[in-house]
């Protein structure tokens, strides 16, 4: 299988700001803005510094994503920006430094689905640099990234299409897998076991909680809730049907990590769950330390974790943000300071298609997967020895999808990747992939729309 390139700008021209039009200029970085705002006045435009956007300037340039803050804070506060700009309906440019992981991209591509009488772009520029926000401006730039000659150079992923026909194997000893005991992650982590093999670290937040031995066994969520009902009815408990809802989960929870380590012991690998909330940092450093000390360091780490909280950007709050954030975000600089990032050979991070086409609802989710995908890319520069996957999943019939997103890809036609077909495709290019290719975008749909 060969995958193909993909690239996400059509065109490098998204708007036209004439000399004389009003321009806002956040003063997130007050030395950035400052530039700008006096390099454009030169060139003729009417600039105003502002602490947030007024929403009646013709355009608004946002500092917000080069400020030195946490990720959270500049991923939120550029959308806090961007939505106090959007009443303008013209021209919104996100800024994010070439210098830190960063996914305004993953904003900028949701917001224009969401509001499709704006212009948002999200240029890559270094921190310092307004002489490249000027010339964008002036050539009317669309997303990408602004090089110090002024070129702009336009995302691009490779499309995997195709099941491979076979695996390839490798000799990774150490793998961490974050989420791979549940979900996608755990059919790509057993797969990985089949062609791989060695020590498979699985992290989740769930427990392993054990079967009761006074229940039939199941794994459909609505006949379970059904027994336990019919339990606490027998036994006299008084039982809330949140309480009857959280333990049917916590059950069907640890069925799911069982069954995903059975198979991967079945393929002769050596496996552990580790209960680890990536997004933790405390826990994250104590466990992987420990874990380290018992089974050597990892040289493997696919970072699957993940949650979703949609809703569209005008309504989306901070705390659903840091949620979603948590475990992708959070998860992969807590889990890259408690490892040594030298000694890895394999590097996989699971993104979405969200974050290189954009999707209503999903501002938030498209920034954190974006962001992983700045992330891949830069440690694939600084650690050549490692091969380097940012896979830009479409939707899988399984996992997050259940059955009613299923109906809803059905209806806007998109196919779902199977899961095993799914598994097989992350195997071969984990393993087998171009060193070179370090994004995919994955699934039938995204590479023929
Ligand atoms: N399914 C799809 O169609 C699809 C499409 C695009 C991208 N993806 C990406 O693929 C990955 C897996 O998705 P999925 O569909 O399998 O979702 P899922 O069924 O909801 O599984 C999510 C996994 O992440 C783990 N997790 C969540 N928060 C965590 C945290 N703070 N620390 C450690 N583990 C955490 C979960 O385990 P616990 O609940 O036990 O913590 C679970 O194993 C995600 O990163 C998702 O963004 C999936």
């Amino acid at each position: 299988m060969r995958p193909v390139v993909w690239r996400n700008a059509g065109s490098q021209t998204a708007f036209q700001l004439r000399p004389g039009a009003s321009i806002e200029v956040t003063n997130a970085n007050p030395d950035l803005a400052g530039a700008i705002a006096g390099a454009l006045s030169d060139l003729g435009y009417d600039v105003q510094r502002v602490s947030q956007p007024s929403g009646s300037a013709d355009g608004a340039i946002l500092t917000e994503g080069t400020a030195s803050r946490s990720h959270e804070d500049r991923h939120w506060t550029a959308l806090q920006a961007a939505k106090a700009a959007r009443r303008n309906s013209g021209v919104i440019i996100l800024l994010q430094g070439a210098e830190l992981f960063s996914g305004l991209e993953g904003l900028s591509r949701t917001l224009r689905k969401e509001w499709p009488d704006t212009q948002v772009c999200a240029w890559t520029i270094a921190a310092t640099a307004a002489a490249q926000v000027v010339h964008g401006i002036q050539q009317g730039y669309a997303d990408g990234i602004i090089t110090s000659s002024g070129e702009l150079l336009s995302a691009e992923a490779g499309v995997s299409i195709a099941p491979p026909s076979s695996v390839p194997t490798a000799k990774t000893s150490v793998w961490l897998i974050t989420g791979g005991a549940r979900g996608v992650t755990a059919a790509c982590a057993i797969e990985l076991a089949r062609a791989a093999g060695g020590t498979i670290l699985l992290a989740g937040r769930s427990a392993e909680t054990p079967w009761p031995t006074d229940l039939p066994p199941t794994d459909d969520l609505k006949t379970l809730r059904g027994l336990l009902v019919e339990r606490s009815r027998q036994t006299g408990q008084r039982v809330t049907p949140a309480e009857i809802d959280r333990t049917a989960r916590n059950l069907l929870a640890g069925n799911e990590i069982r069954e995903t380590l059975e198979a991967i012991r079945a393929t002769g690998s050596r496996t552990a769950y580790i209960p680890l909330d990536a997004g933790d940092i405390d826990a994250v450093a104590d466990v992987l330390r420990d874990a380290q000390q018992k089974f050597g360091a990892i040289t493997g780490w696919v970072h699957g974790a993940g949650v979703l909280a949609d809703k569209l950007a005008m309504d989306k709050t901070e705390s659903e943000l840091r949620r979603v954030f948590s475990p992708k975000v959070g998860g992969l600089m807590n889990i890259l300071a408690a490892i040594d990032p030298v000694q890895l050979r394999h590097i996989a991070f699971f993104s979405s298609a969200a974050a290189f086409f954009g999707n209503k609802g999903q501002a938030d989710y498209a920034m954190a997967n974006a962001l992983l995908a700045s992330a891949g890319r830069s440690l694939a520069q600084s650690l050549p020895p490692a091969r380097v996957k940012v896979f830009h999943w479409g939707p899988w019939a399984g996992g997050m999808v259940d059955s009613a997103l299923a109906g809803h890809f059905e209806a806007q036609g998109i196919p779902l990747i199977p899961v095993d077909e799914g598994a097989r495709i992350f195997a071969c290019e984990l393993l087998g992939g171009g060193q070179d290719q370090i994004e995919l975008v994955v699934g039938e749909a995204w590479a023929t729309s």
